[in-house]
């Protein structure tokens, strides 16, 4: 579908996230010919820059981003002509003048504000555009994480921005949600007739979410002491996976049929309790390793870090779900840095079978499995039991493997260049609801109190090891493994 034309407005658009990934993702879609040819992009920041200092930094620091071979002079020259770069101070209305200014006002032309900046701002920024009449019904609002750090101020920035911007104007970004394999989760529920009978209490024993990152704080510190594992992935990029595996048929893709069952998800979340939050959450933090080889320093000291800081880099959570289809099934969900591995995935592991026909004991069938695999590769992965080649029923397991980028040479869109397209064609589905936002902070908003209240630390781990002892001991409890725990046995079958 063709885009209409619009002037994008980024607040913090000298900033990391716009260098990094915003800018990359609309070289992306701006040589794939997704824009239309007069839409405009005016980053805005406190600078007092010309349009030429801007443009050698977007050349310094956002050029290095973009793939080599997708770079041709001519295409980054007409990039940069879609550029305007506007000084204004986000807090100071009297400087919005300037954007007013620069942004175009034919009705035809859509606005769409970016908001890349502190949360902090987000509240100046709605008020200072809609007195200056920016705001209008056809402008579009993108909120970009943190989307608060506990429950009240989560409340706050709905409220906030909703004065100024309708609901359906919102889009707040889970950059999860533009994967290509977490979308692809959705075909594989509901474009199969296969898994969807399965996909209950009777025949899953439970599901592991994992996103481990062998990278540390690197130099986010400042923005990570006030955060930790459990604000900045599982309250939004955990939550929002085990919404997409745990929701119960949409009637359609449209936003609010998504986002509704989402919210039911989220809703009946088992709150935790102080005595159920001692046994079923573990935090950690990484003390120095080795990470592929290299001698990494422990959290406590990395650059500018607070020798003594109690911030968690590892989370793991046994979650359960009070539904008719999921009452009983623990979800374990889990992330940390400095890990073992750089990967994201999905494991649902389904029972064993009942009753084995065959001379071997039913004990030593692996139960089958389905791996959905979210990075470094998408793919899914269905292990199941076959008979070995010769003499006898000597039962193996085995694996049927699905890789996406073989299965589909087509070129791939990076999670921002999805979200930032559907924003620009104003699809909601991918986004968050306010809703949702608040009912994600509800179910996390204990454990941060916990912590706060407790005296104990985190429990220290190696750096590139999978984490604290503790997250063994928190599934092994119910007799099962982590998947890496699991995968020498199945090998050595
Ligand atoms: C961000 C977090 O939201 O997601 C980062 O703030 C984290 O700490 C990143 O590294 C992980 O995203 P991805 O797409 O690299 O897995």
């Amino acid at each position: 579908m063709a885009l209409t034309d619009f002037d994008l407005v980024m607040f913090g658009g000298s900033g990391d996230l716009a260098m990094r990934k915003l800018l990359p993702a609309l070289y992306a879609l701006d040589r794939a010919k997704e824009l239309p040819p007069t839409a405009r992009i005016l980053c805005v920041g406190r600078h007092d820059w010309t349009l030429k200092q801007f443009l050698d930094t977007v050349n310094e620091a956002a050029k290095p981003h973009i793939a080599p071979g997708s770079l041709t002079p001519a295409m980054w020259e007409a990039f940069c002509a879609r550029f305007a770069y506007v000084s204004v101070d986000a807090t100071d209305a009297a400087t919005y003048q300037a954007l007013v200014d620069a942004m175009r006002t034919d009705a035809g032309v859509t606005r769409v504000f970016y908001l890349a900046t502190p949360p902090s701002l987000f509240a100046s920024i709605c008020l200072n555009l809609a007195s200056c009449g920016l705001a209008t019904s056809n402008s579009r609002v993108v909120l970009e994480k943190p989307l608060g750090r506990d429950l009240d101020s989560a409340r706050q920035i709905n409220a906030d921005v909703g004065r100024v911007f309708a609901e359906s104007q919102i889009f707040r970004i889970d950059h999860y949600l533009g994967k290509e394999a977490v979308q692809n989760l959705l075909a594989l529920r509901f474009g199969n007739v296969l898994f969807e009978p399965l996909w209950r209490r009777e025949w899953i024993s439970d599901v592991q979410i994992t996103i481990a990152e062998e990278l540390g704080v690197g130099n986010r510190m400042g923005y990570y002491e006030t955060s930790g594992a459990l604000r900045d992935m599982m309250q939004n990029h955990l939550l929002q996976l085990l919404c997409i595996v745990a929701m119960e048929p949409p009637l359609s893709v449209t936003p609010d049929a998504v986002r509704d069952e989402k919210l039911k998800v989220l809703c009946s979340l088992k709150r935790f309790t102080p005595t159920t939050l001692a046994l079923n959450v573990i935090r950690g933090q990484y003390r120095s390793g080795h990470v592929n080889g290299v001698a990494v320093p422990g959290y406590r000291k990395e650059p500018d870090a607070d020798p003594q800081s109690r911030t968690e880099t590892f989370v793991a959570v046994k979650a359960e779900i009070d539904t008719w289809r999921w009452a009983g099934v623990p979800f374990y969900l889990r992330t940390g840095k400095r890990m073992a591995d750089s990967l994201a995935e999905i494991v649902v592991r389904f029972k064993s079978i009942p009753h084995s026909i065959f001379a071997q004991s039913t004990g030593s069938f692996q139960p089958n499995c389905l791996v959905i695999r979210l990075q470094p590769d998408d793919g899914l992965q269905l292990n199941l039991m076959a008979k070995t080649p010769g003499d006898g029923m000597r039962l193996k397991p085995v694996e049927l493997e699905l890789d996406f980028r073989e299965t589909f040479r087509t070129p791939r869109m990076d999670a921002y260049e999805r979200l930032l397209l559907d924003v620009l064609r104003g699809h909601l589905t991918l986004f968050m609801r306010s809703d949702e936002l608040e009912a994600a902070w509800e179910w996390v908003e204990p454990i941060l109190n916990f912590w706060e209240q407790s005296d104990s630390e985190p429990m220290p781990y190696t750096a590139g090891t999978w984490g604290p002892a503790a997250a063994s001991a928190l599934i092994g409890r119910d007799g099962l493994q982590w998947r890496e725990e699991a995968l020498p046995e199945m090998e050595e079958e």
